[in-house]
């Protein structure tokens, strides 16, 4: 492995989703040997209280690692690292290479998968069923349109139940962007771009979140303003991702990259709507929708549809020099 090698394939993982773009992992090369650490100092005590999300991101960068490897003929091989909690650099796992990687196909959709959290256009039959052809061991699409919108409802309350939580929007609140000079724009976090928000929107958003939230929840405004109902029951589908009860997040996070980059494979774009996931009585609502199989746990959801053509935008994210450490 070469210096040069590993910075390619960082900057690969780097493209990965993260939870709030957090962006935990953190890569080291030590001879023939690397190392992926999670930097704690981007925990989300208010959002991810358990570390769960964050070890998910872990493992979605992983995968993309993994993914990157494979275009070089490399094979990698995981050896789980020992938790070290008190250190703000966790090691989390130790990385071999050996040769006889086998190209991964879902690599060729990296580049282009980035969440779409604007409006779909109107699904046609042919968008209904090349989403239910998503249909995979840990998805399930759902396309009919009164599910869907019965889905959107529940998300809507899942998520409005997090945001009456003040630490919760207060965190949300510190890792958005909402204007192009925030200094880290560019870096890390939900910029205004990503979030689709429009010059009104970017400039009420701050308010909802922060000061105006108690006085609008009065007057029964907070609710309605941060509603997504209709735009995600505009999707072609709601996709149902679910892994093994009692797996590691870090393999569901691995998993979760793939579910997404399969979806990216089919042409359409993805929102996620984690709150069905999180919020525990709204997973047991829609685990009982889909009909979820024994032993199984809805890790997260999306909503999917077909991107209009101006959809994509810069992505952000840390330089390789923070990452690699
Ligand atoms: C564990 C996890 C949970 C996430 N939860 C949400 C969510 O609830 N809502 C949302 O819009 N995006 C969610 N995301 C997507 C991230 O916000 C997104 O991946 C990140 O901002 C990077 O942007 P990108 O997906 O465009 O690369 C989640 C991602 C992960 C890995």
């Amino acid at each position: 492995m070469t210096p040069e090698l590993f910075r390619r394939l960082v900057t690969q993982a780097s493209h990965a989703p993260s939870v709030h773009n957090v962006q935990p992992a953190r890569w080291r090369l030590d001879g023939d040997t690397a190392w992926l650490f999670e930097d704690r100092q981007v925990r989300l005590p208010a959002a991810d209280p358990t570390g769960h999300d964050a070890a998910m991101s872990l493992g979605a960068a992983l995968e993309g690692f993994a993914m990157a490897a494979s275009l070089e003929g490399l094979h990698v091989s995981i050896g789980r690292a020992d938790d070290d909690a008190t250190s703000d650099l966790r090691p989390v796992a130790r990385l071999t290479f050996e040769p006889g990687g086998v190209e991964d196909p879902l690599t060729a959709h990296v580049a282009a998968r980035q969440s779409w959290r604007g409006d779909f256009p109107t699904p046609s039959s042919e968008d209904r069923q090349a989403a239910a052809s998503l249909a995979s061991p840990d998805c399930i699409p759902v396309t009919g349109p009164h599910t869907i919108r019965a889905i959107a409802q529940l998300s809507d309350m899942a998520s409005f139940g997090f945001m009456l939580q003040d630490a919760f929007r207060a965190e949300l609140l510190s890792w958005m962007r909402l204007r192009r000079r925030h200094p880290d724009w560019a870096r890390d976090g939900l910029n205004a771009d990503a979030m689709r928000l429009g010059l009104l929107e970017k400039l009420g958003a701050g308010l909802v979140m922060g000061r105006g939230f108690r006085p609008l929840l009065h007057y029964r405004l907070a609710e309605k303003l941060l509603s997504e109902v209709d735009r995600t029951a505009g999707a072609a589908a709601i996709v149902v991702f679910h892994r093994p009860q009692g797996e590691d997040p870090f393999d569901s996070g691995r998993a979760f990259y793939r579910a997404w980059l399969r979806i990216e494979g089919a042409g359409f774009g993805a929102a996620v709507l984690a709150a069905l996931a999180d919020d525990p009585e709204s997973a047991k609502t829609l685990a009982a929708m889909v009909e979820l199989p024994e032993g199984r746990r809805i890790v997260s959801a999306f909503r999917i549809g077909r991107r209009p053509q101006d959809a994509a935008f810069a992505r952000a994210r840390r330089l390789l020099d923070e990452l690699i450490v």
